[in-house]
């Protein structure tokens, strides 16, 4: 965390999406905050002491604010949660001076970018500092399946909009990424910059790897720590509600997993605990949950993530 922190007052407070708000940080008194770069985070202390840090999403050409994008994880620690629910405009919060791990290099010529979600955060920064150099790129966004259209009022008012293309994760409107044919046969000269969550740009970065970019020129930003391989676990049992066929997931296995190997097939996506694609109710047992997703509501209503979590009880009885 850094040493010096300041004052800053909420002067906006904007929801961006479902789950998805951007603040507007400035100094209390309408001073110059401390310059920072494209791509850049501040440390933010919120009421309570929790620090946590967000990316800048606005120009960095601009002195008097900062702007973050705060996603309301249902797995938040706190951070993220007490910002949607507690800290409103005229609130004051503390913020640390900005630093970079995620910087735009001097020489670069033209360059992709790609986001899911709020990592377009410190891409939107990336993407007006390149615009204002004359720096050819196009911004490749995916909006994350719950919050469809985060920030797309942001993107439309930028100096960027038109190097802007929209992904949806959504089978209904159906416009999906294909890394592979926008990492092929590019100049050797083009920068990558990625931001999301790491089950969702791993695979990306392989791709660009595979198809020849070096390390040098795939820059990326990471919001999560990766999830610990699997360890041997309880043994239970799994009862699918509509045909009573009753199933022993082992405890090397996930639930999605072992019932895809008998030919019971629950939709996936991450197969961490994060997007929700696999919620299944479940109706007679106890869950041990282990995702990143489900509000304390869902859980209460029975739902569970069966990429990842477990059961307490020896029975769960599967609302499939
Ligand atoms: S597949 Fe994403 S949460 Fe289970």
């Amino acid at each position: 965390m850094n040493d010096t922190l300041r004052d800053v007052i909420v002067a906006k407070k904007s929801d961006e999406a479902h789950n998805m708000a951007s603040f507007e940080l400035v100094d209390p008194a309408d001073a110059e905050l401390p310059a920072f770069s494209a791509g850049a985070h501040v440390d933010v202390t919120i009421p309570g002491g929790l620090v946590r840090q967000y990316s800048l999403c606005n120009s960095a050409t601009e002195r008097r604010r900062y702007v973050i994008g705060v996603w309301n994880d249902a797995n938040s620690r706190g951070g993220s949660k007490a910002l949607h629910a507690q800290v409103n405009v005229g609130d004051k919060l503390q913020v640390g001076l900005p630093r970079n791990r995620f910087r735009v290099p001097q020489h670069t010529k033209r360059a992709i970018l790609m986001a899911r979600g709020i990592g377009v955060t410190p891409i939107m920064s990336i993407a007006d500092h390149l615009k204002r150099h004359d720096i050819p790129f196009e911004l490749h966004y995916v909006y994350a399946m719950m919050s469809p259209g985060s920030f797309a009022e942001m993107i439309a008012a930028s100096n960027f909009a038109e190097n802007v293309e929209y992904y949806y994760e959504s089978s209904e409107l159906n416009k999906l990424l294909n890394p592979a044919a926008i990492l092929a046969d590019r100049p050797e000269d083009t920068q990558l910059f990625i931001c999301g969550v790491d089950w969702w740009q791993d695979p990306i970065i392989n791709i660009a790897e595979q198809k020849g970019w070096s390390k040098e020129r795939i820059h990326v930003e990471r919001f999560t720590a990766k999830v610990p391989p699997a360890a041997l676990d309880k043994v239970f049992e799994v009862k699918i509600a509509s045909t009573g066929a009753v199933y022993k997931i082992p405890g090397d296995k996930t639930v999605t997993a072992y019932l895809e190997e008998q030919g019971v097939k629950i939709p996936t996506s991450c197969e961490q605990g994060m997007c929700g694609t696999c919620k299944v109710k479940v109706i007679e047992g106890e869950a041990d949950h282990r995702d990143k997703r489900l509000s304390d509501e869902e859980k209460a209503e029975g739902y569970f993530l069966a990429c990842v979590s477990r059961a307490k009880s020896d029975l769960l009885v599967l609302n499939l």
